[in-house]
């Protein structure tokens, strides 16, 4: 089985995005697919660039076992649509900026997280940002959700990247 390369994009790449990404490495590292998914995360917007994830994130993630701490931020740049198969979206404002910077024969690997996982058709993570801990606990439900159902999705040939279809 070849490598998939995944890219989670928020709008800071400080709240939803890193949960995402902590979520999927942890949950990959747990699978059969351990070593063969390849995870990160980016934002639409640089504001936070080179800032590691917000402290209520981090704390967040500790909760559930999982340290994102490490993590630094840093926006979505022209070679992602090289480097990753898939450039998965929290929201749908993520959707419509990364596929506008996407080339025409990548758009179709830009997706929205929740969708792509089949975990909610449609779906988007709400941002935490101006929320309280609950908030930040309901992402960490989606996204952790959305990253046991990405690991079935990679298990099969329609999910595990440009050798599709
Ligand atoms: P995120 O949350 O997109 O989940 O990382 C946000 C973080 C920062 C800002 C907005 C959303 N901000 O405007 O600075």
């Amino acid at each position: 089985m070849s490598i998939s390369r995944i890219l989670v994009v928020c709008l800071g790449n400080i709240c939803r995005s890193p949960m995402a990404e902590g979520a999927l490495r942890a949950r990959i590292a747990g699978s059969h697919l351990a070593g063969r998914v390849e995870v990160d995360s980016a934002g639409t917007g640089g504001w936070h660039a080179g800032e590691p994830p917000d402290r209520r994130a981090i704390a967040c993630a500790r909760r559930h076992g999982v340290d994102i701490g490490g993590l630094r931020a840093r926006q979505v740049r022209a070679r992602d649509f090289e480097d990753f198969d898939w450039l998965l979206c929290a929201d749908a404002d993520n959707l419509r900026d990364v596929r506008r910077l996407a080339p025409p024969a990548a758009r179709e690997r830009v997706a929205l997280l929740l969708d792509w996982a089949g975990t909610v058709p449609g779906g988007e993570v709400p941002d935490p940002y101006d929320g309280g801990d609950d908030h930040f606990e309901e992402v960490w439900e989606m996204v952790d959700a959305a990253a046991l159902a990405a690991i079935e999705r990679l298990s099969s040939r329609a999910g595990s990247g440009i050798i599709v279809p």
